[in-house]
């Protein structure tokens, strides 16, 4: 079948992946490859940046990879790859650079935002993450990137990058469009965070159902519901919002039952936590088959490399052509 064209997306390597990883983008990673070529990335230089947690670099990548193969990405139809096993990538990035106003970085929210995070480490490479973001789309000829809002703007700075480039240098690089992933953010068992590992407010997809369980009673339901006998309001509680995702075809009547109290929280969860359980279930399989040989994940990624590495060397040959490097 003729595809409709190439998508590029990178993700930091966060290690094992949760439900909002998931519904925020995993999920659509899958479905995209019914209609694209998709290339998904490990975005490890990337992740470099913030100098923490370097020493588990590997075992991040390998997590979430083995997540991801679980989850339905697949190796055959998609490259799987690590950023840095393709360093093409870093000669793009320096090319780039130089057709790069400096202003136009330090002026980025995602910078400022940086460097209020980390004000004792605000290094030359987060100066230029978003033109290794562009290195990285640009390089593999991606003309679709699937993103949340908060990349937004990065997507925004490649296509800038790429209408200047071809600018000087005439017509070589791809300008991406945008597809913006719809789904709202993922709120952790909180009920009002984002859902993340650093704040332990999350659901591993690699949980076992007991843990799931045992997670999912934690949940902070509906805020203003107080007594088991008071309607529910499912349209302010986190875990309808999350169930009627994983459970299209039964939010009608999950909504129905807590709204006239047929339900309460506790049984909510418990019909959740097993839902939930039950939507895993095939991953789990997976996943456990993937582990099962330890060199499983790093085979696809050593493949994936050489199929991007194939893709890559054809655009930095045309990109070096183009500015005229002997
Ligand atoms: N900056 C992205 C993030 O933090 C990760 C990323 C790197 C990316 N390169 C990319 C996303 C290219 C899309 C396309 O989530």
């Amino acid at each position: 079948m003729k595809k409709k064209g190439r998508v590029f997306s990178g993700a930091r390597p966060t290690g094992r992946q949760h439900l909002g990883n998931y519904l925020g983008a995993i999920r659509n990673y899958v479905a995209l490859q019914d209609d694209y070529e998709c290339v998904y990335c490990v975005v490890d230089l990337h992740a470099l940046t913030s100098l923490t947690e370097t020493e588990f670099l590997k075992d991040h990548t390998y997590d979430m990879v083995l997540d991801w193969l679980a989850a339905g990405m697949d190796p055959k139809r998609s490259i799987i790859f690590v950023q840095s096993h393709v360093p093409q990538v870093t000669e793009l990035h320096t090319i780039l650079s130089m057709t790069t106003p400096l202003g136009m970085l330090t002026r980025l929210p995602t910078f400022k935002e940086k460097v209020r995070q980390q004000p004792d480490n605000v290094n030359y490479g987060l100066v230029g993450y978003p033109v290794l973001m562009a290195a990285d789309i640009t390089l593999y000829k991606a003309d679709t990137v699937p993103v949340g809002v908060d990349q937004a703007a990065h997507l925004e700075f490649t296509r800038e990058i790429v209408r200047r480039f071809n600018y000087h240098f005439g017509p070589t690089l791809i300008e991406p469009q945008i597809k913006l992933t719809d789904f709202p953010k993922v709120l952790g068992t909180d009920g009002v965070n984002k859902m993340s590992k650093s704040l332990n407010n999350h659901i591993e997809l690699a949980s076992s159902p007991e843990e799931i369980q045992e997670r999912v009673m934690t949940m902070v339901t509906d805020p203003a519901r107080r007594y088991r006998t008071d309607p529910g309001h499912p349209e302010i509680c986190n875990v309808f919002t999350l169930h009627k995702h994983l459970s299209p075809d039964d939010a009608p009547r999950i909504e129905a039952d807590c709204r006239n109290a047929v339900i309460g929280c506790v049984e909510h969860k418990r019909w959740f936590a097993k839902d939930l359980a039950d939507y895993f279930a095939l991953f789990r399989a997976r996943r456990a088959e993937f582990a099962s040989d330890p060199n499983y994940v790093w085979e696809v990624l050593t493949d994936g490399a050489e199929r991007a590495q194939a893709i890559a060397k054809v655009t930095i040959a045309e990109v070096k052509e183009r500015v005229g490097l002997p």
